[in-house]
């Protein structure tokens, strides 16, 4: 039981059950007043003329010269039809004159004649309600009556006719004994019974739903974080769950976010200690051999020893400038430098200083643009640094014979940088990683195929500084294409073309 009420089902059940009662008991209580009032009222309306009819019959008798006992005398016929009326003749000050009964059965000599003033008040006797006056038969009693004025020869008194129907007469067995009121109960009872199962049927749906509410936020407690509420409705409760299952969809991918850079973070240290590493130990290798071995090296083999190890020192140098580049983007430390330039003339160069190295490679390096391209706005030295690493890639990953295309397209607003190559492209489940630090198709990171694997993240940063995105698409086997906006230069006559130097913050999350 205790534990039943502990619950908001048993509360809830609980105040239910107590209101219903308490609301039954109430109707029950006015239902048996208004029955009282009504039988009260029904019997007074019924005599409410019999003392005025009483009375004139009197009078008219005084007036014959009858004595008022020899009248009150022949009235007992009239009781005799009524064995609950009796009549009395009570003067002004409500002293009783006369009365039919008998004298020890009088329990009082005077009562109130307020009741009387205000029956005969009362315009044909049609009383709103019942009044009820002393009951001479009764101390304490109150009765129903009939009254009318009496002219008698010498003074003015009150014909009163009560009908000892006291109020305890009326009692509860007599009127539980009314087949109505039985009805009455029994219909109040059937009502209580409906509302009471209608009402436990509202609380156990309810119940039930909040517990399945209490399930799934157990579930989602442990561990279980794809759990939603299922929403059958979109009442108080729904929106409710509905609160709950957006609140656990950001907890969850939240959560997802935590995990992945977590993870990011892990793989990022361990790319660094193997990037750094690999080529660390091989120049320590080749410097011990030089200085072990010294004289017993050959010139070819000690020039050979001594570019491995340039190499190595100048790739670690690389990676670790752009291991700071990152780190500063990270920090918010770089921001570009906007001014207008021409995109097109910085193509132009980019195309010419990877012309020996395209030629080399045997790739056919080519540039397309339309004519009269507007300036764009942007740091020139970032934006071709983005395009060197997107051409160097392309040049790296596309292989002999192909062909890499720098385009400029003019947009709205914008002007379009595209780096297409046909070379073999890349894996579409590799493509939504490949600007992340050290994300390489390559994964045995052999560095004949390629660097670090930063040079995209650092392209996506350079992008995102200037507040555009970059994309790639690929069809393996035809084209890959990277390629991102810049903004137009809109001239503005109050800011000098070489005066204009604005910062955008980068966008970017990491
Ligand atoms: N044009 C391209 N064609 C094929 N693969 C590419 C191309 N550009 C980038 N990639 C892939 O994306 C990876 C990441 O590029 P990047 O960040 O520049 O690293 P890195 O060039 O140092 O390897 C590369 O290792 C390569 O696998
Ligand atoms: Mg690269």
């Amino acid at each position: 039981m205790k534990t039943i009420l502990k619950s908001l089902f048993g509360k809830i059940a609980l105040i239910f059950l107590i209101q219903i009662l308490a609301l039954s008991a109430v109707q029950m209580y006015l239902s048996l007043t208004c029955t009282f009032d009504y039988y009260y009222e029904k019997d007074q309306k019924l005599h409410a003329k019999t003392a005025a009819a009483l009375a004139r019959m009197i009078e008219e008798r005084v007036k014959a010269g009858c004595s008022l006992t020899t009248i009150t005398n022949d009235t007992q016929n009239l009781t005799l039809l009524n064995p609950d009326a009796h009549i009395y003749i009570v003067d002004q000050t409500g002293r009783i004159l006369q009365t039919l009964t008998d004298a020890s059965e009088i329990k009082r000599k005077k009562i109130d004649v307020q009741p009387i003033l205000e029956f005969i008040a009362a315009k044909d006797q049609n009383l709103k309600e019942a009044v009820f006056i002393d009951n001479p038969l009764d101390p304490d009693g109150k009765v129903i009556f009939s009254a009318s004025p009496l002219h008698l020869d010498d003074q003015y008194a009150y014909l009163l006719i009560t009908y000892n129907v006291p109020l305890n007469t009326l009692s509860l067995q007599s009127i539980m004994d009314s087949g109505v009121l039985q009805n009455t109960a029994l219909a109040a009872m059937l009502a209580v019974m409906f509302s009471l199962f209608a009402g436990f049927l509202v609380f156990f749906f309810l119940n039930k739903r909040l517990q399945i509410m209490r399930n799934v936020v157990n579930f989602f407690k442990n561990g279980k974080y794809d759990a939603r509420i299922p929403i059958t409705s979109r009442d108080e409760i729904g929106e409710l769950g509905v609160a709950f299952n957006n609140m656990a969809s950001a907890f969850e991918t939240y959560l997802r976010d935590l995990e992945r850079n977590d993870r990011m973070r892990r793989e990022f240290i361990a790319n660094i200690s193997h990037d750094l590493r690999s080529p660390l130990a091989s120049t320590r290798g080749y410097v011990e051999t030089l200085m072990i071995k010294d004289e017993k090296l050959s010139q070819k083999e000690r020039k050979k020893f001594l570019q491995i190890i340039h190499k190595n020192v100048v790739h670690l140098s690389e990676l670790v400038s752009e291991l700071f580049e990152l780190a500063k983007f990270d920090a918010k430390q770089i921001e570009p430098a906007i001014e207008p330039f021409s995109i097109a003339e910085l193509a132009q160069d980019i195309v010419l200083k990877f012309q020996p190295q395209s030629e080399s490679l045997n790739i056919n390096l080519i540039s397309r643009f339309p004519k009269n391209l507007p300036l764009v706005m942007g740091d020139i030295g970032m934006i071709e640094r983005a395009i060197s690493n997107l051409i160097q890639n392309a040049l790296k990953f596309s292989g002999k014979g192909a062909t890499v295309n720098l385009e400029l397209l003019k947009a709205e607003n914008h002007v379009i940088v595209k780096i297409a190559d046909n070379g073999p492209g890349i894996p579409v489940e590799d493509l939504p990683y490949v600007f992340e630090r050290f994300y390489r198709v390559d994964k045995s990171r052999n560095r004949k195929s390629g660097g670090s694997g930063l040079g995209l993240a650092i392209v996506k940063k350079i992008v995102e500084a200037h507040g555009q995105k970059i994309s790639v698409k690929c069809n393996p086997g035809s084209e890959t294409v990277f390629s991102f906006t810049l903004p137009v230069w809109k001239k503005d006559l109050s800011q000098p073309r070489n005066k204009i130097k604005q910062t955008i913050s980068s966008p970017e999350k990491s």
